[in-house]
């Protein structure tokens, strides 16, 4: 079964949205030696901030990021992919360790409304690929064919 399939299989199963999530995940970052860390933020009702669901890796401090902060925040606002292949090059970036070399942030779009997106950290520099946005593409379409009014409307928290 190729990723695409194993990715479409997930987002078909029996499981809860935040288990698909969480599977989605740990597929990813099982796929790609050069994926350390990968998650997914959703917009928080209407604060205007991500906050962080489910992840694989290493857990972070910054499980909620105002809107133009960081790589995330201004993907919330720009509504196109991020490529970061050395994020010592960017100014308005938020550090989840000095581990993380590069990163990239692709986002999720629901009736043409940008309600989350994917993040994936890296240890390796300049380690990503336009086939890499390619299937973080798929993988964010497929994550939009999913009901999730109620990560992007939580509990108030
Ligand atoms: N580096 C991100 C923050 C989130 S972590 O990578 C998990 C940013 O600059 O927005």
């Amino acid at each position: 079964m190729t990723l695409r399939e194993k990715i479409t299989e997930i987002i078909g199963n029996n499981l809860a949205v935040e288990e698909k999530l969480k599977e989605i995940c740990l597929l990813l970052q099982k796929s790609f030696d050069h994926f350390h860390w990968v998650g997914f933020y959703f917009i928080n009702g209407s604060k205007e901030e991500l906050k962080l669901s489910e992840f694989a890796g290493k857990p972070t401090e910054h499980t909620h990021i105002p809107f133009g902060k960081g790589i995330c925040g201004q993907v919330a606002l720009s509504n196109k992919n991020f490529v970061v292949q050395d994020v010592q090059e960017q100014e308005n970036y938020i550090s989840c360790g000095i581990e993380v070399k590069s990163e990239i942030v692709v986002p999720i779009f629901q009736e043409g409304r940008n309600i989350g997106q994917i993040d994936i950290d890296s240890h390796d520099l300049s380690p990503f690929s336009e086939e890499d946005e390619r299937i973080l593409e798929y993988v964010c379409n497929e994550v939009a064919r999913l009901d999730l009014d109620h990560m992007i409307n939580p509990d108030p928290s």
